[in-house]
Formats: C-alpha cells, sequence, structure tokens
C-alpha cells in the first residue's frame, strides 16, 4: 500500500442524542444537516449528485474542467493543494492533472472516508506527497508547510452554503489561517437563480433528496431507539426568496409523538423538523462575505447559464 501521512487531531465526536433532544426541544424544530451523512445517507447523497434536477455536481465538474489550465496558472505550479471536507474526494482528480501540486492535504472529520480516499489518491497518483488531516473544520486547522509551497485550498459542492453566512465567514476565516500568506481558496458555489431550478433540484423526480432526507429519522430509530412512525412525515424542499436559501424540512402528516428514551416530542399535524438550509448568493455577495472573512476576489467562472461558479480568491492582511 502506498504511504500517506495521517494527522490525526482528534476531532470531537458529536453526540447525535443530545443533539436531537437539542433540536427536538426548539420551536421551530431543528436538526444540524451534518447528522444526514451516515452510510447510507452518504450512499444517497452519491445519488443525488447523478440526479439530473440536480445540477451543481456536473456543473462545478465542467467549469473546472473547461478551466484547468488558467487555474493552474493562477495557482502556481508545485503548490500545496489543500481539499476541505473532502469525504470521498471525486472532484480533486482535474485539479491534480493540470496543477501537479507537489503535495496533497485532504482534511475530513470522518477518519474511515479519510484513510479511504487518502489512500487511493496516493496508488493513483504516486508522484504526489499526501497528507490526511482528521480534524473539524472549525477548529483552528495548522499543518507545517513545506519551505517553498504556496498553499491553494479547494472546497467544492458549494459545501460553504450549508452554513449559516455568519458561520460560512468564520469557516473561512479559519482557512485562511492554514493557507497562510499569499495563500489562495478555490471555491464552489451555487449560485441566485430561477427558483423553478433550484424547488427541481432539491426535489429530484426519482425522490432520492427525499429519501436522503428522511433518513435521518431512520437513523434516530437505529441509533437511539427512537419511536417515531416514519410514514407519517414527509420531504418538503423549497426556496425561501427573502432568506436566499433552499429550506429542507420533515413535515409530519398528522398530529403524533416522537418518543427517545424518557423524552416525548408532540407534533402538530403539518409541524416541521427543519433539516438543511442551502444558501445561493450572486457573486458580488459572495465576494463581499469572503472580503470580510481576509480575501480578495481573483477570478470567477460560471457555466454559460450562470447556475453554479467556482470562485478563486487570495488571502490578504496575514
Ligand atoms: C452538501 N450540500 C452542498 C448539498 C446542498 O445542495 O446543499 C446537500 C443536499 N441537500 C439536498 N440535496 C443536496
Amino acid at each position: 500500500m502506498t504511504a500517506t501521512q495521517f494527522h490525526d487531531y482528534s476531532p470531537e465526536d458529536s453526540c447525535f442524542y443530545t443533539d436531537v433532544v437539542e433540536g427536538m426541544s426548539q420551536s421551530p424544530k431543528q436538526l444540524s444537516p451534518k447528522y444526514f451523512y451516515d452510510q447510507r445517507g452518504s450512499e444517497l447523497f452519491e445519488q443525488i449528485c447523478q440526479q439530473p434536477e440536480y445540477y451543481p455536481t456536473q456543473t462545478e465538474i465542467g467549469i473546472l474542467h473547461e478551466h484547468r489550465e488558467e487555474i493552474a496558472a493562477l495557482s502556481g505550479a508545485g503548490c500545496e493543494l489543500v481539499e476541505f471536507g473532502c469525504g470521498a474526494s471525486r472532484k480533486i482528480g482535474v485539479l491534480l492533472e493540470g496543477l501537479k501540486p507537489k503535495t496533497y492535504i485532504g482534511i475530513d472529520i470522518s477518519r474511515d472516508f479519510l484513510i479511504e480516499s487518502t489512500h487511493r489518491l496516493a496508488q493513483d497518483y504516486p508522484w504526489l506527497e499526501v497528507h490526511g488531516l482528521c480534524a473539524d473544520l472549525c477548529e483552528p486547522l495548522t499543518l507545517e508547510r513545506s519551505a517553498d509551497g504556496q498553499r491553494m485550498g479547494f472546497y467544492p459542492g458549494s459545501s460553504i452554503g450549508n452554513y449559516e453566512p455568519t458561520e460560512a465567514q468564520a469557516l473561512l476565516r479559519n482557512f485562511r489561517n492554514l493557507l497562510g500568506p499569499g495563500g489562495t481558496l478555490l471555491i464552489g458555489v451555487d449560485l441566485k437563480k430561477d427558483p423553478k431550478i433550484l424547488n427541481a433540484a432539491y426535489n429530484d423526480s426519482t425522490g432520492i433528496t427525499s429519501q436522503f432526507n428522511l433518513n435521518v429519522l431512520e437513523r434516530m430509530k437505529q441509533e437511539l431507539g427512537a419511536e417515531v412512525d416514519t410514514s407519517a412525515f414527509e420531504h418538503q424542499a423549497f426556496y425561501n426568496a427573502e432568506k436566499g436559501r433552499v429550506e429542507m424540512h420533515l413535515v409530519s402528516t398528522r398530529e403524533q409523538d416522537l418518543r427517545i428514551g424518557a423524552s416525548r416530542f408532540s407534533f402538530d399535524k403539518g409541524e416541521s423538523i427543519h433539516t438543511e438550509n442551502s444558501y445561493k448568493y450572486t457573486v458580488p455577495e459572495f465576494q463581499s462575505l469572503c472580503w470580510r472573512a481576509g480575501y480578495e476576489a481573483v477570478q470567477c467562472w460560471t457555466d454559460k447559464n450562470a447556475l453554479f461558479s467556482v470562485q478563486l480568491f487570495r488571502v490578504v492582511g496575514l
């Protein structure tokens, strides 16, 4: 097996039970989207990315492919490439071919995904020095840089959209410390557009997104012994224009209780659990968020229909 260097920052496991009880006690009820991603949820997400209505994945890959040479020229050859939240690391291939970085550093909170994906990369690209950093992206990130290499961060998929804008700003500020002076950040950002396109993307006709959303209730049953009638919940996703985000909810179709251990949570008919926000930005909105986080805009590429953007920023003021 090809060698990779593994750095374990022992991120704290979040507590599903505590977060569910806390989220169900709030009004309106809510739960963090991070709980979507157990084994089944991650598989369903992979399937979402292949649905014709869910344009972000293929559109982003198309943009990266079309502009790979310009991206490479702007980032400088021989850089250290840092992938934030690398997970299954499916989009990095396009960049590795173009950038020919000296080093790849994949960062993810999921140890298993990280080990698997860094080993795969080390095998596929034997010339590449591969590091895996098991860490929470929201916690301070450090890794000693090699003497000569500038760092380029890569944060694809518009994952930034799953954070509240103020949290997104704090997260990008955290990335900036790892990227260091002169470092760059290449980030995929989903754009504001006709709500019909957004509503279709989160309500695919095959019903995969619905299964993805409902899977979190299955997790509650399996992992926490929750008593809940999952068939009496429905997936709901819609664009909230005022907030500039797609919201996902699980709506109770009747009055019912959800029980976990000694706790009981009552639902009215039509009451929901708010499970995800996916913020959409205009290019200027996102550039000003990045400016507040300590970056200047370098370049922005979009597809011909302006559905999605890949934006390049440079760290300033470090
Ligand atoms: C991971 N994240 C960027 C996806 C999104 O579009 O917000 C998650 C997702 N939720 C429903 N479909 C996809």
